[in-house]
């Protein structure tokens, strides 16, 4: 048996077999394969495999229970999950990622009467869906999402089930990492909207040849007299955009509009960890204006506001460091 599973931009191929050996292939233009990796599941064979929507991780579904995610830039295992059950009920028949980008899920069946629906952003949280009951367990044939990523289409060997929030087979549990993915997808949905209608030179997406989306950045002007001034509120490049220069162009946007705009700064917050993004505002001339203490949550960390001075301030005033950390609750702006 062998399941081959193509990443959704068309660049990757990965298969599994019987066999705990997991082959990673190049597709070339030509459409050539070129073996790249061989990894190596727990212990036993892959039953199945699938890419997330970034075409960046994907998971092997196996025999023995275990569900081992790796990310294709690197060989280390990122990550192994388990079934409910540790006898041969709990064999990975089918595992899959949600494909639509607002709700990052991954799902696998077991051979016997769980689902288990995964939040892939983290996969540290899970529901578990038990299919059938106690006395009257079923046989698990496959899963798939339904492209707005928002129900579960369980397979057994009599019929085909849905699994949603609101559908007729509800998710039990209040907690449910659907209706949380769900919730926080609809308050982004009026942010972003806010944002479009609000400040719509400030939002701009780049798009690859093809014309599909591979990054944004959103922001607005704010303050009054010499804090009038341009902010970053998002901006993120497509894991497999990364390095190109993509996000550097992006910022170059945000700053003209706000040079257009006579703004005597542009500012924006960004996670003290984050070297990546503090590398590259440094690099564009942004300087820490201060410390901002537990600015983040989930988890907790400090922040760095960052400033660069647009012409209007010559002087060069408004980047002047604090001496001080301030607290969040502190900030105006
Ligand atoms: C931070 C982020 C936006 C950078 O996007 P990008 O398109 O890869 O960035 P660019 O290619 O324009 O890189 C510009 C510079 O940033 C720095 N940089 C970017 N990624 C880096 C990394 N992983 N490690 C070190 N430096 C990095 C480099 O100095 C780079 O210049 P160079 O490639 O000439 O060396 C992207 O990694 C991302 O989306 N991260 C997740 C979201 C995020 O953290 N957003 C920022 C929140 S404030």
């Amino acid at each position: 048996m062998c399941v081959v599973s193509v990443s959704p931009d068309g660049t990757k191929m990965v298969a599994v077999g019987d066999t705990n050996q997991v082959f990673v292939y190049n597709i070339s233009r030509q459409g050539q394969y070129e073996l790249i990796q061989t990894l190596n599941t727990v212990k036993d064979a892959g039953f199945s495999c699938a890419w997330d929507h970034s075409s960046t991780k994907f998971a092997v579904g196996c025999q023995d229970g275990f569900v081992c995610l790796w990310d294709v830039r690197r060989s280390k295992r990122l990550t192994q999950l388990t079934s409910q059950q540790t006898n041969g009920r709990g064999a990975v028949r089918s595992v899959k990622f949600s494909q639509s980008s607002s709700l990052d899920l991954l799902a696998f069946t077991e051979h016997t009467s769980f689902v288990n629906v995964i939040d892939a952003r983290t996969f540290e949280t899970r529901d578990i869906l038990r299919i059938g009951t106690p006395t009257a367990e079923l046989n698990l044939t496959g899963l798939t999402f339904s492209s707005d990523s928002r129900s579960i289409f369980v397979g057994t060997e009599q019929t085909i089930l849905e699994y949603d929030d609101e559908g007729y087979r509800l998710v039990p549990s209040e907690s449910n990492v659907f209706r949380h993915l769900h919730r926080l997808f609809l308050y982004y949905q009026k942010f972003y909207f806010n944002y479009l209608l609000r400040w719509p030179e400030y939002n701009v997406i780049a798009t690859s040849l093809d014309g599909r989306p591979i990054g944004y950045v959103m922001g607005k002007s704010e303050g009054t007299d010499s804090n009038w001034h341009g902010h970053v509120t998002v901006l993120t490049v497509a894991p497999s955009y990364r390095r190109l220069g993509v996000a550097r162009q992006l910022m170059r946007r945000l700053e003209e509009v706000s040079e257009a705009g006579q703004m005597w700064f542009v500012d924006l917050f960004v996670r003290i960890s984050n070297v990546a993004a503090v590398r590259m505002y440094q690099g564009m001339g942004y300087s820490i204006y201060r410390r901002v203490l537990q600015y983040y949550s989930g988890p907790e960390e400090d922040g760095l506001d960052m400033r660069k001075a647009l012409s209007k301030d010559r002087l060069k005033q408004s980047i002047i460091p604090l001496k001080h950390p301030v607290h969040a609750s502190d900030l105006d702006y």
